[in-house]
């Protein structure tokens, strides 16, 4: 038996992080284990564990337990174990300053902002180092250099979190870099904190407007003496050979550039805001190497297969003047081609490089598969290596079938998936957008947890979530971060409202998500509130326009870029706003009551409630006895009225409103808001209808694509789901495949048939939101349903699409991987499904016990 994956709260011996609670988890890996098996669980503050500060036995065979953080002490490697008779595993975590005061001050300078600049200090030590930590935090985004090598692997650090409500500063174990005399120096850049940022040409000096830097070195000595270096006016700062830089445009480096002083001063400024981090470091997690053509312009591009998120890097052979790189996500009638990144530039200039010198970007990151190079000779063109850069999350799913277009689709949703959770999860990593956009993970965070462990990653991001929401009376924004705009004629409505359904609903859905797949309640427990809050928001709104129980008012995206308002480049589908949000309303209050419960926080009966009361308001509202209404009075609302005048406003043209579309007659199934069996037929038969109508296509956009291939087969149109999934024609998943697409894309008709793209304003090849059908495929296809509560039984209830002669797919569970696989043989299927030990599966009412099971169908 093997223990190993041992994580605090999600993440890996994380080092200085905030800990509102302790959840220790660790994986099972063994082929038998004993009937009675108990871990022992303990906390030292010291690797012999000779000082057990705590300890705990379980049973349980999810493979974690939550306790209360709040005897951790400051500056604290804490040592943790799990024992068996059999085996031991151990891990750290470490705590940073807590509550300990900063003596450090801020510190920035005194000239006019310049685009890059570092500041420095030398060390002189008088004895060997027993231990040392930086605790540092530089605005906009830092490195930190020992005598000149970057310490660390992580980038693009402090990462993008809402600066302006908390700071989250990094600690750095620096123990065996630190020498006589050190060098330490911080490189600070403008990142999102005052680069040109946010969507509509950006903004910038959003946060502030000069970069500024606070540290803290501690050191002890051997002999147990200690020395703290804080950031003062005596540290030096002068510029650097990085000029230009930011997010959207790239970064300038002229190893020329003249290095100028600058005069340090202090920022009289309060630490208040300094908190321990919460993100998953941003780390490279994979490199690839270019095929080097020429294109019909003659322009020298890299091709790396793959649209990744990241940089370019290497090493030139030659002294050169200036070497440019251009980053692309297509090619369009052979020549490389940017227009769909808007005004983002993504360009990496490196300028006077000497012989063998190595470059990379420091304060910036692209979206791209394509490269443009200007300088290079070809044989140093192609020693330049990609590197995709990504919040390094432990992948838990894989699955590869007969059918190549399947598994390349598989592919490119976890591409997605991985190029968009870049500190926070972004809506795509290419154009002059890059946000944590909320309905995009509304739709895709149960896909998303399939493929990676994403209790910290998106732990994180609802954090942020939660801290915005505080800012805003309980509404939750249209993305977090919520960068505050000062309002005036103009400016986007989505920098000053507060959100709608589907992308607010991240509150309530995510959360929930998180526990289903991860059984954390620590984590839920810490949601639990801003849950709440949501909830009661939308209650308040409600109530102050007489308490209808629907989401009738505010702006509403509805289903976001759906096809079925017949009108070409439409943001809005066809599908009545007010039942979208009024769907999530109820979700919503469902959902809240259910985490109240398992949480045990009072007040579950009440969410239960009004999510009773909203169902039956939908029922009556959209219902005529066992048929929909043909013209609700929803249609009249002030949602109506807004979304007509706002579709009118980009394009002259009169929306139509329906509830049977696709996407409502989905919604409506498969959350069974309907009054009788009757009814349901009804919708069924609508949906029949539906599908033909449009030849077997889909017409969804963000809200209605996830519930539909489920809505179908669940509902016995089985042939229909299917075909939907394996279309081939646009619009259609494999569709894209066929168009050589290696991530998803934003919309259906990103690319035309012919290739061409089909819009620039907002058209990205890099958006997760429609690969949220990966859930199908591991539920549905493979049939593999995670418990309905943490900790019980798993259920495997594959479907046999005849697109597919097999299928196999595995996901890593608390116990090991739990196996399915199918293929057809003769007539039949042999099933096979593989139960890891501690685990229990039913399939067909029937329960599989740990081991291989064959089963002939
Ligand atoms: C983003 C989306 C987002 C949407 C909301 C777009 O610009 O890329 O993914 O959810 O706006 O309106």
């Amino acid at each position: 038996m093997k223990i190993h994956h041992l994580t605090v709260n999600g993440l890996n011996a994380p080092c200085g992080y905030r800990y509102d609670y302790l959840t220790f988890a660790w994986q099972v890996e063994a082929r038998i284990v004993p009937d009675v098996l108990v871990f022992t669980v303990e906390l030292a503050d010291d690797a012999a564990f000779s000082n057990i500060i705590w300890h705990t036995e379980t049973m349980d065979v999810q493979n974690q337990v939550t306790i209360d953080a709040d005897f951790l002490q400051a500056y604290t490697t804490y040592h943790w174990r799990v024992r068996t008779n059999q085996v031991t595993a151990t891990s750290t975590f470490e705590t940073a300053k807590l509550n300990e005061p900063w003596k450090a001050d801020w510190i920035t300078y005194e000239e006019d902002a310049v685009p890059a600049m570092t500041f420095r200090r030398t060390i002189s030590l008088s004895q060997p180092v027993q231990r040392a930590r930086l605790y540092v935090l530089g605005f906009g985004v830092y490195e930190v250099m020992i005598n000149g090598d970057k310490i660390g692997e992580e980038y693009l650090a402090p990462g993008y979190h809402s600066y302006d409500l908390e700071q989250w500063y990094q600690t750095y174990d620096v123990t065996h870099e630190l020498t006589p005399n050190t060098d330490l120096s911080i490189m600070v850049g403008n990142g999102w904190y005052r680069g040109r940022f946010v969507f509509e040409g950006g903004f910038e000096n959003i946060y502030g407007d000069k970069q500024r830097l606070i540290a803290e070195l501690h050191i002890t000595y051997d002999d147990g003496t200690t020395e703290v270096i804080l950031t003062d006016e005596s540290w030096l700062s002068h510029t650097n050979e990085i000029g230009d830089n930011s997010i959207y445009d790239g970064e300038v480096i002229d190893f020329a550039a003249p290095i100028l002083p600058l005069t340090t001063t202090i920022v009289p400024d309060s630490k208040e805001l300094l908190r321990e981090r919460s993100d998953v470091p941003v780390t490279i997690v994979h490199t690839f190497n270019p095929r080097v053509f020429y294109d019909d312009e003659g322009s020298l591009i890299l091709d790396y297969g793959q649209e990744l998120t990241g940089w370019v890097m290497g090493r030139v052979l030659e002294a050169k003047d200036e070497v440019i790189f251009q980053f692309a996500e297509v090619l369009q009638d052979g020549r490389f081609y940017t227009e769909n990144l808007r005004t983002a530039r993504q360009t990496f200039v490196a300028r006077h490089l000497g012989e063998g010198f190595s470059i990379r970007p420091h304060f910036t990151y692209f979206g791209f598969r394509y490269v443009k190079v200007t300088g290079l000779t070809e044989e140093e063109a192609r020693g330049m290596v990609a590197v995709a850069l990504q919040s390094d999350s432990r992948e838990l799913f894989s699955c590869t079938s007969s059918h190549a277009r399947l598994n390349q689709l598989l592919s490119n949703i976890k591409w997605s998936q991985k190029d968009n959770f870049l500190s926070v999860p972004t809506d795509c990593p290419q154009r002059d957008e890059r946000m944590g956009w909320t309905g995009d993970l509304t739709v895709f965070s149960n896909t998303a947890s399939y493929n990676m462990e994403t209790r910290a990653f998106l732990g994180s991001f609802m954090r942020l979530v939660q801290t915005e929401q505080g800012e805003m009376d309980g509404a939750v924004p249209f993305f977090a971060p919520y960068p505050k705009i000062s309002d005036r004629d103009g400016l986007n409505p989505f920098l000053k409202t507060p959100g709608a359904a589907v992308w607010s609903d991240v509150m309530t859905v995510v959360p929930m998500v998180l526990y289903r797949h991860f059984g954390d309640k620590g984590l839920l427990a810490f949601q639990v509130p801003g849950m709440m809050r949501y909830v009661d928001w939308i209650r308040r709104q409600d109530d102050a326009r007489g308490g209808k129980r629907l989401w009738d008012f505010g702006w509403q995206l509805g289903d976001w870029l759906a096809l079925d308002s017949g009108i070409q480049g439409s943001v809005f589908g066809a599908t009545d706003s007010v039942l979208i949000a009024s769907v999530y309303y109820y979700l919503s209050a469902l959902y809240t009551s259910q985490a109240a419960t398992i949480c045990h926080v009072p007040g579950a009966e009440t969410y239960a409630d009004l999510a009773e009361q909203v169902r039956a308001a939908i029922i009556e509202t959209y219902y005529e006895g066992d048929n929909l209404r043909e013209t609700p009075a929803t249609f009249q609302s002030e949602v109506e009225i807004m979304r007509q005048a706002m579709s009118e406003q980009f394009g002259g043209m009169h929306i139509p409103t329906a509830v049977d579309t696709q996407t409502g007659l989905a919604l409506l199934l498969h959350y069974q808001l309907y009054p009788s069996d009757a009814a349901r037929d009804t919708l069924v038969r609508r949906l029949h209808e539906r599908m033909k109508e449009y030849g077997g296509a889909l017409t969804t956009g963000f809200v209605g694509t996830p519930a539909l291939p489920h809505a179908l087969l669940d509902e016995g149109l089985e042939e229909e789901a299917f075909a939907l999934l394996f279309r081939e024609e646009a619009p259609s998943w494999l569709f894209e495949v066929n168009m050589g697409a290696t991530t998803t894309w934003e919309r259906w008709d990103s690319l035309l048939p012919d290739g061409r793209i089909s819009g620039t304003g907002m058209n990205s090849l890099n958006h997760y939101a429609y690969g949220a059908v990966q859930d199908f495929i591991v539920e549905k296809i493979l049939g593999l349903q995670l418990p309905k509560e943490p900790g019980q039984s798993y259920t495997v209830d594959p479907h046999f699409p005849p697109q597919l002669d097999w299928i196999t797919g595995q996901l890593e569970t608390p116990n090991g991987p739990l196996m399915v696989s199918w293929k057809r043989q003769g007539d039949g299927i042999a099933l096979t499904v593989e139960v890891p030990v501690r685990t229990h599966v039913i399939y067909n009412g029937q329960m599989l016990h740990t081991g291989s099971h064959h089963i002939t169908i």
